[in-house]
């Protein structure tokens, strides 16, 4: 294979680099195709379109594989912790015990939130979506730490944040659980790691002491972890072109929250169990909600199936579909919910339209069912996806601004309206 392709349009000649990465995957690079040509290329939804070169995460949609910083996301999930996973992403090594120490005590330093910003919670409804109120919050952080919304913030300032946005995630989040259901406020422990902390704020209360669940916190690590990066994604695109403008950090990880909300992103779990509530409401009939998704007319999709990289299968799917297993079993909790999940992968994988698009159960679509088991209300499925990606925002974040050669994203259009016209004064209008 060449090192460059020479493209030769209207007698206009351009050398375009290709660029091979770590794994064999190829790019063309087409950096000088506009200034020696006139054309752009077009790519709607970018499934031809590389956006910059990352050492974070390596994913094989064909193979199934995953990787963080190399390391495949079975072993991270079996053995890491969620802290531990986050600090590989960030600083692309798993640290020494003198780091990890120093990494997990200073999640204590920063897991309250400003006093100030509980009022927040009042100016909301009760029932808010907590995406909104995630992702508000995030943003107001810039007015409360504004030391740290510096244009060129030090390596320490982005170490900073970096872990008051990991620590105080979990806060907020719980905060706008608290607030919807009406029960006052409970406040990180420092006796406690990360799921058990989210937890114990999740579900505490001064009447009611919470009793943590090993088998509850595993699945919710590991859920975490598996949440944790997925290379150029919608959000973590996202996080990086609001960044390439050098806004902060904060504002960058707001806009991701935004992001992830979509359905067909990470709002997908959300729809997943909501799909599953209304085939069991309507009999649990599989076969008709199968058919209903190969129609085109009826606006129906098989939420939580599907994915832009992965054609063959999710690996977090198979973890998380295995994880759901057993954490029902351990709590003796049979949900008719999963049943139904079950029998509609298995019929939609014996049907050729799924077959044919290389449909298959993606990470949302049995995330939902562990989750449900835990306790963790619906509306909040979503803010577990933000709660866990948010490792993977810092490190995209991180690696962009610290890429010296890294531009501000501004992509082009092909203009497809009015040609060039008078105004015309409303009296003369028809
Ligand atoms: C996440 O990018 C990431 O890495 C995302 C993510 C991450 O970790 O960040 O993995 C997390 O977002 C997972 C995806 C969650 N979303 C859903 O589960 C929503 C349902 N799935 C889709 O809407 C869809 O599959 C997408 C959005 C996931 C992918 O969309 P693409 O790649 O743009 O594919 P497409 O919409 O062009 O579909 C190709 C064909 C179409 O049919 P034809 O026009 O060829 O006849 O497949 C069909 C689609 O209609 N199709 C589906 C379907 N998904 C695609 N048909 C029925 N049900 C579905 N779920």
């Amino acid at each position: 294979m060449s090192d460059k392709i020479t493209l030769n349009i209207e007698g206009k000649t351009v050398d375009c680099p290709v660029i091979t990465g770590t794994e064999g995957d190829k790019a063309i690079d087409i950096g000088k195709l506009r200034a020696a040509t006139g054309y752009i290329t077009m790519d709607p939804g970018f499934g031809n379109t590389g956006s910059c070169k990352s050492a974070i995460t390596y994913l094989d949609g064909d193979k199934g594989i995953l990787r963080y910083r190399g390391i495949p996301i079975e072993h991270l999930a079996e053995k890491s912790s969620f802290t531990e996973t986050a600090y590989l992403l960030i600083y692309g090594k798993l640290p020494d015990r003198k780091e990890m120490d120093a990494f997990s005590s200073s999640f204590n330093e920063h897991s309250m939130i400003h006093e100030d910003m509980k009022n927040f919670f009042d100016a909301y409804p009760s029932s808010a979506h907590p995406m909104a109120i995630l992702s508000a919050m995030v943003c107001s952080m810039s007015a409360y730490y504004p030391d740290m919304i510096k244009e060129n913030p030090t390596k320490e300032d982005i170490d900073r944040i970096a872990v008051q946005l990991l620590s105080k995630v979990r806060t907020i989040c719980a905060f706008s659980y608290k607030k919807s259901i009406g029960e006052p406020f409970v406040y990180p422990r420092h006796d406690l790691m990360y799921v058990p902390n989210f937890l114990n704020m999740m579900f505490a209360s001064p009447t009611r002491p919470y009793k943590l669940v090993e088998e509850a916190v595993q699945a919710l690590k590991v859920l975490l972890i598996l949440h944790a990066d997925h290379e150029q994604n919608c959000s973590t695109s996202t996080v990086r072109l609001v960044g390439s403008s050098h806004a902060n950090l904060y504002a960058s990880i707001s806009a991701g929250i935004c992001a992830l909300w979509g359905p067909l992103h990470g709002g997908a779990n959300q729809a997943v169990i909501e799909m599953l509530e209304e085939i069991h409401a309507d009999g649990g009939d599989v076969q008709k909600y199968v058919a209903k998704a190969k129609d085109k007319t009826s606006g129906f999709r098989l939420m939580g199936f599907g994915h832009r990289v992965y054609k063959n299968f999710d690996p977090r799917a198979k973890i998380i579909k295995q994880k759901a297993d057993e954490l029902l079993n351990k709590l003796g909790i049979h949900d008719p919910l999963l049943d139904i999940a079950k029998r509609l992968e298995e019929a939609a994988l014996k049907d050729e339209y799924f077959i044919a698009r290389k449909l298959y159960p993606n990470v949302d679509f049995y995330s939902g069912i562990i989750l449900k088991a835990i306790g963790i209300p619906l509306k909040m499925f979503p803010v577990m996806f933000a709660i866990g990606r948010m490792p993977g925002w810092i490190a995209h974040w991180k690696e962009m601004i610290e890429d010296p050669t890294t531009k501000i994203g501004r992509p082009f259009q092909i203009y497809i309206g009015s040609p060039s016209r008078d105004y015309v004064p409303i009296e003369q209008r028809g």
